[in-house]
């Protein structure tokens, strides 16, 4: 039998068709009570409204469970590979090998950036923030591939778009490394692993626990379904805009410290705790006091209110990386006694705030040696591939029309234009 819901609105009542996930989340679709009733519905934030059907990531913030296309976190960052996680967000099935091998291939072809490109980010100012680099190269790509521009691509070309940005993405923000911090750039190297291929061009040193680690931390931020920034991917392309402008925006949503650019935030607040001799008490006091803006970055989260699968696997493979590097970081000391005391603490339990997937990924970056400014581009390639598999579902979906919200106006009622010299 389908399920209804009642609603009553001065003594009406209308009855509304209730959708059923896969995995029994319940939707009540109210798309008809305004031309019903005259009323909308208000979600500040978006605390309660679904903005589409999806079959891409499930997560259930209060058991912590996280899966891509049905396969838990945990098995995939234990025992995949980003570009394997890629393939299955994209084409919702784990990859045989030849597939695997092919697809490696392909993106790996997307070994150089076209040279205008290159030289826009090396004109950038050495002080520009990577992440504004990374977003102002991305939707200029578009006027390197214009067939590309296309809303509604062919199949092959939504393949192309998808192998192109991964590669093409991963030399946008080596490049834009390099270029800040004054070094030569180096060329991608086809034969290299993607992740491997990554720290080369970043000029760093690689080996197989630092490429397996960077491997895991892309895998953990490929996908999370209709978060701030993959929303404003969909949200853009839903205006039928290119998947370089739609990809672009989502850089930028990215980059907000609620958000991917909590990261950053993170390490910087473990450092600024460092320099005040350690006492992590007096950060705990500022981020609940009211009358500070002050927040604890990397805790709290709109959907985890028990913990973030995520943030579990990162702490577990920070401890594991840095004694494989013979690394002794002060941070990881101060980071863990932060979280200690804060989920001890009846402000962060009664909220059900705990630490998410920005607060122990600084601390591998930078045992990795990624500097600080580059945490929340390390984000977005991670994301990349969930991005791109959110927008092409949404423009294969019939369904999507172009995102416009309503709003409940509280500005004036109408008033009569007074002319300026009456005023
Ligand atoms: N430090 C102190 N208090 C917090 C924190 C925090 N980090 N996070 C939430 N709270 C408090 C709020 O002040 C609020 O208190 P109140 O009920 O007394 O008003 C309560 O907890 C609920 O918080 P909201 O802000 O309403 O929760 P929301 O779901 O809107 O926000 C968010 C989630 C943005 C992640 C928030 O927890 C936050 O700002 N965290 C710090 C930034 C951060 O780490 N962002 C990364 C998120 S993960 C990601 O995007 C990849």
């Amino acid at each position: 039998m389908s399920l209804k819901a009642k609603i009553e609105i001065e003594g009406k009542v209308l009855e509304y068709p209730i959708t059923e996930g896969s995995e029994h989340e319940k939707a009540i679709d109210i798309s008809k009570l305004r031309a019903d009733t005259g009323c909308i519905t208000i979600d500040h934030g978006f605390l309660n409204t679904g903005s589409c059907a999806s079959a891409i990531t499930f997560l259930d913030g209060e058991l912590g469970i996280l899966r891509y296309r049905g396969y838990p976190i945990e098995q995939l960052a234990e025992q995949s590979s980003f570009l394997e996680v890629a393939f299955l967000l994209n084409w919702g099935k784990l990859p045989s090998k030849s597939e695997l091998d092919s697809f490696e291939k392909k993106v790996a072809s997307f070994s150089k950036l076209p040279e205008y490109i290159e030289r826009m980010i090396d004109i950038f100012p050495k002080t520009a923030h990577p992440m504004a680099v990374a977003s102002a190269v991305t939707v200029s790509l578009s006027a390197h591939y214009p067939e590309l521009n296309n809303p509604n691509p062919s199949t092959e070309q939504k393949d192309e778009i998808f192998a192109l940005m991964l590669g093409l993405f991963k030399l946008v923000a080596a490049r834009s490394f390099t270029a800040a911090s004054s070094q030569a750039p180096i060329a991608s190297n086809p034969s290299l692993s993607y992740c491997e291929d990554f720290i080369s061009m970043m000029g760093m040193k690689s080996n197989k626990d630092v490429a397996k680690a960077l491997d895991v931390l892309l895998i953990l931020h490929a996908d999370h379904e209709q978060n701030c920034s993959t929303s404003t991917v969909r949200v853009v392309g839903s205006s039928n805009a290119s998947i370089f402008a739609s990809i672009s925006a989502g850089i930028d949503a990215l980059w907000g410290p609620l958000h991917g650019g909590a990261n950053q935030e993170v390490l910087e607040m473990l450092e600024e705790i460092k320099l005040a001799g350690g006492d992590y008490k007096k950060a705990l006091e500022r981020a609940k006091d009211k009358n500070d803006t002050f927040k604890l970055m990397g805790f709290g989260h709109r959907v985890y209110k028990n913990f973030d699968p995520r943030a579990k696997i990162i702490k577990k493979a920070c401890d594991v990386i840095l004694a494989q590097l013979g690394v002794k970081d002060q941070l990881l000391d101060i980071a863990k006694g932060l979280e200690q005391e804060a989920l001890a603490d009846d402000y962060f339990k009664s909220r059900n705030l705990y630490p998410n997937v920005d607060f122990y990924s600084g601390i591998i970056y930078r045992a990795l040696g990624i500097p600080t400014n580059m945490f929340t581009v390390m984000f977005a390639l991670g994301r990349m591939p969930g991005w791109l598999a959110q927008w092409k579902e949404m423009r294969e979906t019939k369904e999507t029309k172009i995102s416009r919200p309503r709003q409940v106006y509280i500005g004036s009622v109408v008033r009569e234009y007074v002319d300026i010299g009456k005023r």
